[in-house]
């Protein structure tokens, strides 16, 4: 029942995605062709030490299917975030503190954002002129070129309205604000660059800190924890710390008449929805969370961050989104137990061990299926088996987990026969190594990118076997196997 309600939203999101996709229309070619940071670190080309030799930060990071999300040439360490909202005009104005370091020796730099209106921008106290270059990014020229290595800061004041990112996605991408008010943030994959200046791609995590000001009667909160309050003069501001690192996608700004439903899980967690009062009551599925952790805590290691929580909106979207400590919900997916499980277990996989580059999105989105699946057998007995038989049903043919394309990032096949993978991989490999293999996994790349070919290599590691034709058949070939040739005639996912 559940499970057939969670392809329903699959299946609405793979239907909006249809159009939003004929939206997007065509895909400039690769900035610079680069590898994944995650595999090759940028900037190898410049000298160690000194700014002899600076060259131009690249304007994308060369995703293969997103190239000119992130930036080369630096690496953010932490994001400081002022946003100041008015409901009345509909506008934000923000000033982004970015604390990088440069991986290469740098003459220019570029962040990205989106439509907003840049006022000012210092490096390390220094005025430094801003240029648009291209729609989502902005090439920065310090008063020195900066050398490799160097640590330094940039500010960023600027201020605009709601945009969207013409990317795949069950919507556009971008901050979103309704007549009351009410704002909240859906940016996976790469809209977060229509509200903060940013390296807006996965393969570089950082820090946050968020202040966030709004009228006194509405409620803000955001990823991670609650540091103050202050109020003056009818605007209060809250002010949030995210320690954890996290990727510019999972960021969650929300601000309205927000209530907020303080408890503790497994081993003293702090837990935390947000619930928005239009919204009514707090589903009771968002409940069962104390649960949820404590079973995932067993099966992939412990919990990896300091909070966690759902954040309810009053807007019936089809989807929720496992924004860091803080997963947005549509009052309609906030109580299937099985999306709550699913966006549990992104907070290990996707947000804790993050992807490399956007083709390993089975890697979050196969991965969490597969977790709602280990939750059902535990907590309702419903087998595995059934869950594997019933998604070998589905159609998974043409569209290869592996490599799905950016027009399929979330198609069915990308979630189906991407948890099927882990299935017929624990199969092949035995529960114990399989185990084994989650938790290696999470302890190994928890805090980093990670991409399909590390994890390839690590269950060969753990295993002591050649994957090579699982992983062939099961993520990349343009036909879905047949489960029966891959798990054997006494499984009950056969029959
Ligand atoms: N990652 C979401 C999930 O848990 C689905 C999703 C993909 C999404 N892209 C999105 C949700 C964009 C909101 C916005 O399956
Ligand atoms: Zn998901």
């Amino acid at each position: 029942m559940t499970r057939r309600r969670l392809l329903v939203l699959t299946a609405l999101g793979a239907c909006l995605l249809v159009v939003v996709g004929a939206v997007a229309g065509a895909r400039r070619a690769p900035a610079g062709g680069r590898a994944d940071r995650a595999l090759a670190p940028a900037g190898a080309r410049a000298g160690a030490g000194g700014a002899g030799g600076a060259q131009a930060g690249s304007r994308g990071l060369g995703d293969p299917y997103f190239p000119d999300a992130g930036n080369g040439g630096y690496d953010v360490r932490h994001y400081d975030l002022d946003l100041r909202w008015d409901p009345g005009s509909g506008r934000m104005t923000g000033r982004a503190t970015i604390t990088a370091r440069a991986t290469q020796a740098l003459s220019s730099f570029t962040l990205d954002l989106v439509g907003m209106r840049i006022d000012r921008v210092t490096v390390d106290g220094d005025r430094a002129p801003a240029r648009r270059e291209g729609d989502r990014d902005v090439r920065i020229t310090p008063r020195r070129p900066l050398a490799r290595g160097a640590r330094f800061t940039v500010v960023v004041a600027y201020a605009g309205g709601q945009n969207r990112v013409g990317a795949v996605s069950p919507v556009e991408p971008g901050w979103f604000a309704d007549d009351t008010g009410d704002v909240y943030t859906v940016f996976e994959p790469i809209g977060a660059a229509t509200l903060f200046p940013s390296n807006d791609h996965p393969s570089d995590k950082a820090s946050y800190r968020f202040r966030v000001t709004a009228p006194a009667a509405l409620v803000a909160v955001t990823n991670g924890r609650l540091v103050r309050t202050t109020t003056d003069d009818g605007m209060r501001t809250w002010e949030y710390d995210e320690p954890d690192p996290m990727a510019s996608y999972l960021v969650q700004v929300a601000i309205g008449n927000l209530d907020v439903v303080r408890g503790r899980g497994p081993d003293g967690l702090p837990l935390r929805d947000v619930i928005d009062e239009d919204a009514g009551r707090r589903p009771a599925a968002l409940a069962r969370v104390g649960d949820m952790i404590d079973f995932y805590d067993g099966e992939f290691g412990r919990f990896p961050f300091g909070t966690y929580g759902g954040l309810v909106v009053d807007d019936n979207l089809g989807f929720a989104l496992e924004t860091q400590t803080l997963t947005l919900f549509g009052e309609d997916a906030a109580d299937q137990p099985t999306v709550v499980a699913h966006e549990l277990a992104h907070q290990w996989f996707g947000d804790d061990v993050s992807l490399g580059s956007w083709r390993d999105i089975w890697l979050n989105e196969g991965f969490a299926t597969f977790a709602s699946w280990l939750w059902e057998s535990h907590d309702r007995g419903v087998p595995v088996a059934d869950n594997a038989a019933l998604a070998a049903r589905s159609s998974g043919n043409g569209v290869p987990p592996g490599d799905p394309g950016p027009e399929h990032l979330f198609a069915g096949s990308v979630y189906d026969r991407g948890a099927l993978t882990l299935y017929v991989l624990r199969h092949a490999i035995g529960d114990d190594d399989f185990t084994t293999l989650l938790r290696t996994w999470v302890r190994r790349y928890g805090g980093r990118s990670a991409t399909t070919a590390d994890f390839e290599a690590l269950a060969e590691e753990v295993s002591g076997q050649d994957l090579g034709p699982l992983f062939d058949a099961w993520l990349r070939s343009d036909e879905m196997p047949r489960l029966s040739d891959w798990v054997g005639g006494d499984d009950p996912a056969v029959r």
